[in-house]
C-alpha cells in the first residue's frame, strides 16, 4: 500500500495590484487601497508602477505584470488611452470615455474600465439632496477629465450642460459627441446665472498652473461648486466658493471613489469611502508638501 501524502500548505501569496503611470511616484492610490486592506485584513499588495510614455512600453510592462499574476491596474496619466487600446474587452463607460483608468487581467484577456466617471458621479452624489434641482451644469474645460465628468453628470441628470474651453473648437467637438452646449470661454462670469453646478476640468488652480479667473457673483446660493484638482486640495475657487457659503467638492472625493471598483475587482469586498480616509490622505499631502 502506497505511504499517504501529506498535505502540503502552501501560503496564498498576497492579492497584488497597482497604479501604472509617468510620474507615479505620488500617486495617492497606494495608500487608498492599503487603507481598505488593512481594515478588513486582507493580505494584498498595492505598488506605484512607473512606465515610461509610448505605448510600447506600456505594452510590454502589462504582459509582464499579467504573467506576474498581478490581479489587475488603475491606470493614469499618460497611459489611459494605451490601456483601452491594449484591452480584449471594455465597459460602456470607458468606450464613451476613450480613456480607461482601470485594467483587470482576466482569464479571457484584459478588460479595460472607467471608474473616473462613477468616481466623480459618487463624490457628487454624497453632496447633493433631494432638494437639489439638477439643472444647468456649467463645465470649464474640454480635455480628457472633461469628457468623464460630462458623462457623469448626464448620469445624474444634469441638463443643460454648458462646455466652456479656451480652444472653443475641442468645447464643440465634445458637445456634438455627447450632447451639451457650448459658450465662449471669456464668457465664464455670465455663464454662470442660474446654474445648479460649476465644475473646473482645466489645470488652472494647480500648484505651478496659472490661477482661473472667474467671478463666482452670478452663481445662485444653491450652487455646488466642484474642481477635479487636488494639489492644493483648496484651490482659490473653491475658497471663493466657500466663502460665498456655496457647497464644494474637491478632488479628492472623485479620488476616493474611483478607487472603490479596483479595490473590489482585485483586492477585497469592503471599501468605504469616509472622513477617515480623508484624513489619511490630507496627512498625506501634507506631508508631500
Ligand atoms: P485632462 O486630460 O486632465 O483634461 P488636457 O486634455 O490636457 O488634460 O486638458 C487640459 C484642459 O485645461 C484643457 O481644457 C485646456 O484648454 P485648451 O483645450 O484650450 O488647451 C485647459 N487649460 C490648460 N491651460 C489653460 C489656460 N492657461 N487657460 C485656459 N485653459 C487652459
Amino acid at each position: 500500500m502506497a505511504a499517504k501524502k501529506k498535505a502540503v500548505v502552501k501560503p496564498a501569496p498576497p492579492k497584488t495590484a497597482g497604479v501604472v503611470g509617468w510620474p507615479v511616484g505620488h500617486s495617492l492610490s497606494p495608500l487608498i487601497h492599503q487603507t481598505f486592506a488593512s481594515r478588513e485584513g486582507v493580505d494584498a499588495v498595492y505598488l506605484p508602477i512607473a512606465v515610461e510614455p509610448g505605448y510600447t512600453a506600456f505594452e510590454r510592462a502589462m504582459d509582464a505584470l499579467k504573467a506576474m499574476g498581478v490581479k489587475g491596474v488603475n491606470v493614469t496619466i499618460p497611459h489611459k488611452e494605451h490601456a483601452l487600446k491594449y484591452a480584449a474587452s471594455a465597459s460602456d463607460a470607458a468606450k464613451a470615455a476613450g480613456a480607461a483608468n482601470m485594467l483587470t487581467f482576466r482569464d479571457d484577456g484584459p478588460y479595460a474600465d472607467n471608474s473616473d466617471i462613477i468616481g466623480f458621479a459618487s463624490g457628487l452624489e454624497a453632496i447633493l439632496t433631494a432638494n437639489d434641482k439638477r439643472g444647468r451644469a456649467v463645465v470649464l474645460g474640454a480635455g480628457g477629465a472633461a469628457r468623464g465628468v460630462i458623462i457623469a453628470l448626464k448620469s445624474l441628470g444634469f441638463s443643460p450642460i454648458v462646455i466652456l474651453n479656451r480652444t472653443a473648437e475641442k468645447a464643440e467637438v465634445l458637445a456634438k459627441e455627447l450632447g451639451g452646449e457650448t459658450a465662449p470661454w471669456d464668457s465664464r462670469n455670465q455663464a454662470l446665472a442660474g446654474a445648479s453646478l460649476l465644475v473646473n476640468t482645466t489645470s488652472l488652480g494647480m500648484t505651478g498652473e496659472p490661477p482661473l479667473e472667474i467671478d463666482l457673483a452670478g452663481l445662485p446660493e444653491t450652487a455646488i461648486v466642484a474642481d477635479i484638482v487636488y494639489k492644493p486640495l483648496e484651490t482659490a475657487l473653491l475658497a471663493a466658493a466657500k466663502a460665498r457659503g456655496l457647497r464644494v467638492m474637491d478632488g479628492l472625493s472623485m479620488l476616493m471613489h474611483q478607487a472603490v471598483p479596483g479595490y473590489k475587482a482585485w483586492l477585497g469586498s469592503i471599501a468605504v469611502v469616509d472622513a477617515d480616509l480623508r484624513a489619511r490622505l490630507e496627512k498625506a499631502l501634507e506631508a508631500r508638501s
